[in-house]
């Protein structure tokens, strides 16, 4: 299914519509959540709730996506700190119910940490719930263009593409690698959501929906599940046949 807003911002209030539904209907919810500039209007619109009372996630258990390696829980640069200053620390979900890909395994825990990992999904009941941004160069995570259909969470090396982002932190301690949930993890989601917003969105967006599915474009895997609600706004449906209005 594809929806069309209007604004990142109403982007943001259809997901966060689509949230309510599985906190009413699941009983213990597990997300799996990303970071990013897309989810921050969500971020922000849950922060507000939060605040006024009017949303409650204490019985969820989430994971995230993916993790700068090597880098610190704590580095200003992490996704852990994204995701504290984002989301976490304005919300009633206790620390047990936090799980996050660790960026300061050593190299011989990679293995065992990332399998862990998997595992700690699968114990919580599996993810009801995967949230998704999409790179420019259609990258879902860190699975980068090329990355294999059966991919679980392991260590991965970044594009160029991605590391020479805007936002993307520059310098000797940019990072050059992350540990990543693979595709796989993510088509073993219940439902599935994909934000895109933004007109540098529009050409991966519309590989991933137009194009024939490729491991070259990871987004246009997602077409394979059947439970996959796409939220775009308009900037980033422009190069949709008929701006995506044909799509539904
Ligand atoms: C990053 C993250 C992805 C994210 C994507 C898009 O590299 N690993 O999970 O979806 O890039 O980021 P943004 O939303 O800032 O455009």
């Amino acid at each position: 299914m594809l929806h069309v807003t209007r604004n990142p911002v109403a982007a943001a209030h259809l997901v966060a519509v689509q949230l309510d539904e599985l906190l009413a209907q699941v009983a213990a919810p597990v997300l799996l959540l990303p970071t990013g500039s897309t989810p921050q209007p969500l971020y922000a619109l849950l922060r507000a709730r939060f605040a006024a009372g009017t949303l409650h996630m204490a019985h969820c258990q989430t994971f995230n996506l993916d993790e700068y390696w090597p880098c610190r829980a704590d580095s200003p640069l992490s996704f852990r700190h994204f995701m504290e200053n984002e989301l976490f620390q304005h919300s009633d979900l206790p620390p047990a119910a936090i799980a996050f890909l660790d960026g300061t395994v050593s190299t011989d825990e990679i293995a065992s940490h990332c399998l862990a990992y998997e595992q700690a999904m699968v114990a919580a009941g599996g993810v009801d719930w995967c949230l998704l941004g999409i790179g420019v160069n259609g990258h879902i995570a860190f699975n980068e263009p090329g990355t294999a259909a059966n991919s679980v969470t392991r260590l991965v090396q970044l594009a160029a593409s991605t590391r020479q982002r805007p936002g993307f932190p520059q310098g000797n301690d940019a990072p050059k690698a992350g540990l990543t949930v693979g595709i796989q993890t993510i088509m073993s989601a219940k439902k599935i959501i994909v934000m895109a917003c933004g007109i540098e969105k529009a050409e991966s967006v519309r590989r991933a929906l137009e194009e024939p599915r490729s491991i070259h474009t990871p987004a246009s895997l997602l077409r394979a599940h059947s439970n996959v609600i796409w939220v775009l706004d308009e900037a980033a449906a422009t190069a949709l046949q008929n701006g995506g209005r044909t799509l539904s």
